[in-house]
């Protein structure tokens, strides 16, 4: 398999996971470039569910590499939480086999203190943030005052960075946001004492990528969050605080861009979205408690049920050319049965014109009306098909219009949650 790239082509939750760990398979190094523990990605074996929200979905092949890159923001205590977790299921979770960028930013308490806060706070235009402290430590990487895994080899550094942040902080946490302050040497201690734990995973990951693809390996590079939660890209402000798109695996893993041979874009039959932001083709009516109910649309971070509707041709044509798709893998078209007719929104309607990609401008998309196409449902069980030709008339011919549609070709289509209830076309 040739180095691939898998991001989310929506608003996230479109099935990474499952889709990482079967091509883990052909794959010798995993590697999450970006996003934190807002991502909970599922994977399925045998009716068997584990969630990653921090390791790549890799883990669960034996000798499998799986890595941390330097963009990924990094909560040390929750990667502990999971290694815990894995080690149980009796999960190899050694370092020589799973690694962390030396230049991985931390999320510390008050960076999750001040995501609940900051959202607390807002009377109108809350996020919905995940509150994992994502945006706050995202932005003391930005503002250059984070403390990053190497950190925690220099107990020296850690207190000064940690001092110094929450004099900061503690003025808006108590004074703005009314809520209680933090203790600095509490902190201190906690992240000292978990540091012996963390240093043995610290990897040259960028130095491991070049050399693996040196001597021929395959490299997977692990997407979080969708297209359209990226900072840049995505219906800003209504996003997460990181670029999603497929380029953030070169600068997220230090590595050049023409290393990243193949993206493939995981789209869901159907569209979700957790969180606020614009979102043309939901249903509020049944349509959307019928595919909530069936496709099991609550978040495997927070639990929060997720908003629901017909699949949207124009952000997965956006997806694309932001993305340079090769491929599309398409999942939980099997939610799909028993509907009498599937829409597909193909253009938008926005001020009198229709339009074949989003609007550019702040929050655009709430202003635009979806045109749709209706094609005929399908009521078989096709949960158990393993190929093409083997899927009713009716769900070929609603792939066939998908790629007609983005232009881009559907090679994976997954008609169930688990590992091998997936058809390569
Ligand atoms: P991720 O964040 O993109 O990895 O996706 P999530 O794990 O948050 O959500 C996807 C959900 O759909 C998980 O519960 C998966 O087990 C499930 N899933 C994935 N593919 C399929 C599929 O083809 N059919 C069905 N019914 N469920 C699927
Ligand atoms: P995976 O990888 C779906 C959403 C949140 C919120 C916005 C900002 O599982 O697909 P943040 O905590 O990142 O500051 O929240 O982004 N969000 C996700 N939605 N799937 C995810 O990850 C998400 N990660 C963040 O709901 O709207
Ligand atoms: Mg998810």
């Amino acid at each position: 398999m040739a180095n691939t790239v898998i991001i989310g082509a929506q608003w996230g939750d479109e099935g990474k996971g499952k889709i990482v760990d079967m091509l883990s398979a052909t794959s010798d190094v995993v590697v999450r470039f970006q996003g934190g523990n807002n991502a909970g990605h599922t994977i399925a074996v045998n009716g068997n569910l584990t969630i990653l929200h921090t390791i790549p979905s890799g883990i669960l092949h034996p000798g499998k590499m799986c890595l941390i890159g330097n963009g990924v923001v990094l909560d040390p205590f929750v990667f502990l939480q999971e290694i815990e977790g894995l080690k149980e299921n009796g999960i190899d979770v050694a370092p020589r086999r799973l690694g962390i960028s030396h230049k991985t930013h931390l999320i510390l308490p008050y960076h999750v203190a001040l995501d609940k806060a900051r959202e607390a706070y807002k009377a109108g235009g809350k996020i919905g943030t995940t509150g994992r402290g994502i945006g706050p430590c995202y932005e003391d990487k930005v503002a250059r005052i984070g403390l990053r895994a190497s950190d925690l080899t220099n107990p020296d550094l850690v207190r000064t960075k940690i001092r110094a942040a929450l004099v900061e902080k503690n003025v808006l946490l108590r004074d703005l946001y009314k809520a209680e302050p933090l203790d600095a040497e509490a902190i201190i201690d906690q992240v000292l004492a978990i540091a012996p734990q963390i240093t043995p995973y610290l990897t040259d990951v960028s130095g491991v990528i070049q050399e693996s693809v040196r001597m021929g390996k395959n490299i997977l590079w692990e997407g979080a969050q969708g297209v359209h939660l990226d900072v840049d890209h995505g219906t800003y402000p209504f996003v997460t605080s990181s670029n999603t798109i497929s380029g953030c695996a070169s600068t997220g893993t230090g590595i050049g861009p023409n290393y990243l041979q193949q993206v493939i874009g995981i789209a869901k039959a159907y569209t979700t979205r957790v969180g606020a932001g614009p979102f043309p083709t939901e249903l509020d009516d049944a349509t959307g408690d019928f595919l909530r109910e069936q496709g099991h649309e609550f978040g495997a971070t927070t639990g929060r049920p997720r908003r629901c509707g017909w699949l949207d041709a124009v952000v997965l044509r956006e997806s694309a050319r932001l993305c340079g798709l090769t491929q599309i893998a398409l999942t939980k078209i099997d939610v799909l049965r028993n509907l009498p007719v599937l829409k597909i929104c193909v253009d938008y309607m926005y001020k009198g014109h229709r339009i074949e990609y989003p609007p550019q401008g702040e929050n655009a998309l709430a202003e635009v009306t979806p045109v749709y196409e209706e094609l005929p449902g399908f009521t078989e069980d096709i949960s158990s098909c393993k190929h093409f030709e083997a899927l009713p008339y009716n769900v070929q011919k609603y792939i066939q219009r998908l790629e007609a549609l983005t232009q881009v070709r559907i090679t994976y289509v997954s008609v169930g949650p688990d590992r091998d209830q997936t058809i390569l076309c």
